[in-house]
């Protein structure tokens, strides 16, 4: 009777309900190009969407470290790193948009899930478990050298062969935010006195005393 009255409260409502559990082959296979209107040569923008699937995992994977040193950061320093590691995280995120979306402009397929982006990059493997601040910074700032060379010798590659945007995209948002952050970053590395100067120099004040 109760198996009766379910099935006349779903009478009428075929239209209406979500077809689920849907599966159908790929409309673009990862690797190949679905060339838009962009007045650029198929193999200019093949070759930029290999190499900006590159930077996109290396910037993918510079982010996620921006984002476990923001947690697992201790010490006396630790409000500050905090801080500007996930400052630094979420300019990152702003390029990993920027990155993924010009593949996708090229006619591309941008990686996009976490295995794939861990096959791919070339940034080393930290440890899961925590490690010291100037540990932590000086990850980062490898991993910022390892993304800035390839920015630069993929950018010459994109300026030679036509691709202005991708060009662009490297040398003005790729290029300057990971030369900032490392600035940011490796000052605090460097090893001066919080309170009392080392060495200090005898001033015509302190001589008069
Ligand atoms: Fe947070």
């Amino acid at each position: 009777m109760a198996k009766k009255a379910a099935s006349s409260s779903l009478e009428g409502t075929e239209r209406s309900r979500p077809i689920l559990h849907q599966r159908s082959a790929e409309i673009q296979p990862y690797g190949k190009i679905a060339k838009l209107s962009i007045a650029l040569d198929l193999d200019a923008c093949a070759h930029s969407v290999e190499n900006l699937n590159q930077v996109l995992a290396d910037t993918i994977t510079l982010r996620d470290l921006y984002k476990k040193h923001h947690w697992q950061v201790a010490g006396h320093t630790f409000y500050q790193l905090h801080l500007l590691f996930d400052k630094h995280y979420e300019e990152q995120n702003e390029l990993v948009d920027s990155l993924a979306e010009r593949i996708q402009l090229l006619g591309g397929v941008s990686l996009a899930m976490a295995a794939d982006i861990a096959e791919t990059t070339i940034i080393p493997r930290p440890p899961r478990g925590r490690e010291e601040a100037p540990v932590q910074i000086s990850r980062l700032l490898e991993a910022h050298e390892i993304l800035l060379k390839e920015a630069r010798t993929m950018a010459r590659e994109a300026s030679e062969s036509g691709d202005d945007g991708t060009n662009d995209l490297l040398v003005s948002d790729i290029i300057r935010t990971n030369e900032l952050q490392v600035w940011f970053l490796s000052e605090h590395l460097v090893d001066v006195p919080l309170v009392r100067a080392d060495n200090p120099v005898q001033t015509r004040a302190a001589s008069a005393d």
